[in-house]
């Protein structure tokens, strides 16, 4: 089978594990391309992952006929425009969450994709990837837990990695887009239900730039589904022990609880303050093997043409419900969606 050549835009946090992985643990794919504007960025990753072709321009690393597919990781904000070049220059475009950091551009993303019904297009909300969260939407679809009645889901990011948040945090697009916004696609995936109402909370505890930002250093949502399900999220970048993302799905006959304990391996370690496990230092230790499962399954959609589960109306309608929710929580009304 084809091997699928990949550009990838963007070498930051995120960008930096992609590349990564494409280049060393995806089957079937070979990182052809890379781009950032920071160009000594670029001549380091190319120099370690031994990358042919680099770039500071999106548009020209698009342009080269030999890529088959681009992978979007640069900030959010560009993310619609980065997507409409890729298909518009004829690629398969993985990109990830969020889709972009408006509605309006979220939009323009959904035209660019319906302009190229031939080309794959996948968002990466990861979780999806996660053995334990797969295993829990297949036990879900299965009917073990009956009809699902609640979810709870929680997204802590470490303390130890403040301030590289508190950089991000402008071009973020806010809390309740970028954190939340994968709650969101698990209440959906899970309940398999679109949201209808929403309640949004939260307020600035500790740093005084989120107030500066209009946003939240802690916020909740409580949501309910079309379908009568609820949801709850809660969101902060301060947990002491690592990163804590747990779920709980409760549902008519049974209950479903994900990593509620975030435990990073089997060790446990007893020592004067008794018997403790270690959590994951951070999103990307958490979520390794879901970041390379997303890209492996984007490169055999390309390869057996295939359309990924995850759409592009997706990456809409969660953006759209984490709006929602901000708006909630700036005016202290429950809304329903418009
Ligand atoms: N799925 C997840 O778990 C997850 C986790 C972290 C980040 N993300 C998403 O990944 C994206 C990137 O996040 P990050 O944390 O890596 O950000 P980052 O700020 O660490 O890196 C962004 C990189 O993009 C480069 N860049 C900026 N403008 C560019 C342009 N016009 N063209 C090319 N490169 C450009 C910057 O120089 C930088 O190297 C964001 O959309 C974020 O929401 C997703």
């Amino acid at each position: 089978m084809k091997t699928i050549k990949i550009g990838s835009i963007g070498l930051g946090r995120l960008g930096y594990e992609h590349a990564k992985n494409i280049a060393t643990r995806v089957p079937g794919a070979e990182l052809a391309a890379i781009c950032d504007v920071d160009a000594k960025r670029v001549a380091e990753v190319a120099a370690e992952l031994g990358v042919p072709n680099t770039y500071t321009d999106v548009a020209e690393m698009c342009a080269n006929p030999e890529l088959d597919a681009i992978v979007v990781v640069s900030p959010s904000m560009y993310h619609a425009e980065h997507i409409k070049i890729a298909l518009d220059a004829g690629k398969h475009v993985f990109c990830d969450k969020p889709l972009d950091t408006t509605v309006e551009k979220c939009l323009e993303a959904e035209k660019a994709v319906e302009a190229h019904p031939d080309k794959v297009f996948m968002l990466g909300f990861m979780r999806r990837f996660d053995d334990s969260y797969a295993d829990a939407k297949r036990r879900i679809d299965n009917g073990d837990i009956g009809k699902v009645v609640l979810v709870r889901s929680y997204t802590q990011d470490p303390r130890a990695t403040i301030e590289g948040t508190l950089k991000f945090a402008p071009h973020s697009g806010g809390q309740f887009l970028d954190m939340c916004v994968h709650d969101i696609d698990l209440i959906r995936w899970f309940t398999g239900s679109n949201v209808k109402k929403v309640w949004g909370l939260g307020g600035v505890f500790e740093f005084d730039l989120y107030r500066e930002l209009n946003d939240a250093d802690n916020a909740a949502a409580t949501v309910q589904c079309e379908n009568g399900a609820m949801g709850f999220m809660f969101t902060n970048r301060t947990h002491g022990a690592g990163c804590n993302v747990e779920t709980e799905i409760i549902g008519t006959h049974g209950t479903l609880r994900i990593a509620n304990v975030g435990a990073k391996n089997l060790l446990q370690i007893v020592d004067g303050n008794g018997a403790h496990e270690q959590y994951y230092p951070d999103f990307l230790s958490r979520w390794h093997e879901a970041y390379v499962n997303e890209l492996a399954e984007f490169v055999s959609c390309i390869r057996e043409g295939r359309k990924p589960e995850v759409t592009v109306y997706d990456g809409t309608a969660v953006s759209r419900t984490a709006y929602r929710c901000k708006e909630s929580f700036e005016t202290g009304e429950m809304l329903d969606m418009e």
